[in-house]
């Protein structure tokens, strides 16, 4: 009797996700290995990608369609969300975990599978968001990680896949471990485990160097309803147009580069690279239109539930009551973000120029210095008084002792 009897495996096309079809049957007794390629806008072909998983022994090999769910129901509350880990990082690699959980567990009812696997190794974040996922959609099912177990080098992996037909990689194999997805790249290893080194241009993908952006700036204008983006430059798109139109609009003028040492969830601190130009815009509009629309106390609490928030998708809390009932305060609180921001995009910045709203509460007759003004400057007086207060009573006994 093998540890399992059907497994569906979340399958990227690589050399280490190949190579566990064979493992899983070989070495644990699997009868029958089903495949499940996300497409979540990582820009493969995955024609080639469902084939290759047949040929490496899958009984069934499976790809689907996660684009609109993964902008819709991922990065959306994401955004409204502001989420950004350690003050950086929009997660974008994270947020793909928790809907590759759903495929599998969905995927494994489907087809009877006893159990699930994926190819992750013991040192990253991504087995954690994956397993604890799928725990917390169906916790009897099974999780199976062969490369987290099998012990071989890369050299080992490619000799044991080419037993089984697995062709070894053509192209010498990149120095750099890279995820991509429509919300972004991150990319790590290499000549960046130094943190000293800058990382060379080969690596950048989606963003132009500073150097090679145009000399002019380029004006957008983003509109949000309830927080959710919705249109550029006035027209309505679709999440995952929105999302792939406003890549290349940053990333044309440099946009969206983040480099940084983070903590990840197993202890270890590693270095790496992200591309995510429309997710950085994105939350950097929302959280400027939020200070049109919302008021203070509101803002500012909300501040500080975003950390919580970054912090839980990133530790792989996605399916968690604390996710939950944050998205019934953070949803309350988008009802009225609706509005249009105006951002300039130049030199590798995006700064915000403008912003507008049919729910704005900025008050021109209150904040304005000009022969317009409402406020009540006598009011200030009597509100100085009580305010101080206590900070008067303290300064008294202790100028008194
Ligand atoms: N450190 C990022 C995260 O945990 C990305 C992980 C995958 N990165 C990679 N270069 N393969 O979300």
């Amino acid at each position: 009797m093998g540890r399992a009897r059907k497994v569906v495996l979340a399958y990227s096309g690589g050399v280490d996700t190949s190579v566990c079809i064979p493992y899983l049957k070989q070495e644990w007794g699997v009868e029958e290995v089903i495949t499940l390629a996300a497409d979540l806008g990582q820009g493969d072909e995955l024609g080639p990608i469902k084939e290759k998983a047949l040929k490496s022994g899958a009984s069934v090999s499976l790809v689907v369609d996660g684009r609109e769910s993964f902008v819709k129901d991922y990065a959306f509350p994401a955004i409204k969300a502001n989420t950004l880990y350690e003050d950086r990082y929009p997660l974008s690699t994270a947020l793909a975990r928790p809907l590759i959980a759903k495929m599998l567990v969905e995927a494994a009812a489907a087809y009877g599978a006893d159990a699930v696997a994926h190819g992750c190794t013991g040192k990253g974040n991504d087995q954690v968001r994956f397993e604890v996922s799928i725990l917390a959609l169906h916790p009897e099912l099974k999780v199976l990680a062969p490369a987290r177990e099998w012990g071989m080098s890369r050299e080992e992996t490619i000799a044991y896949g080419e037993r089984f037909g697995i062709p070894t990689p053509v192209k010498k194999s990149s120095p750099y471990s890279i995820d991509r997805n429509l919300l972004g790249i991150a990319i790590e290893a290499g000549i960046l485990e130094d943190p000293w080194e800058e990382p060379p241009e080969e690596v950048f993908i989606l963003t132009k160097a500073v150097e090679d952006t145009p000399d002019e700036p380029e004006y957008i204008e983003i509109g949000f309803e309830r927080g959710i983006p919705v249109s550029l430059n006035g027209q309505t798109l679709d999440p995952v147009d929105l999302i792939s139109q406003l890549n290349d609009l940053a990333g044309k003028h440099g946009v969206g580069r983040i480099d940084m040492i983070e903590n990840r969830l197993v202890g270890i601190k590693s270095r790496e690279i992200y591309e995510t130009p429309a997710l950085l815009v994105l939350i950097h509009a929302h959280r400027d239109l939020e200070s049109l629309t919302l008021t203070a106390d509101v803002t500012q609490y909300k501040r500080s539930i975003e950390d919580t928030y970054s912090r839980l998708i990133y530790q792989g809390l996605w399916y968690s009551p604390l996710k939950t009932a944050l998205d019934a305060f953070i949803d309350q609180t988008q009802e009225r973000v609706t509005g249009s921001v105006r951002v300039k995009l130049f030199k590798g910045s995006a700064k915000i120029v403008g912003r507008k709203s049919e729910n704005s509460i900025y008050a021109t007759d209150l904040a304005t210095y000009g022969a317009e003004d409402q406020f009540d400057h006598k009011a200030a007086e009597g509100f100085i008084y009580v305010w101080g207060l206590p900070t008067r009573v303290w300064s008294e006994k202790m100028r008194g002792q």
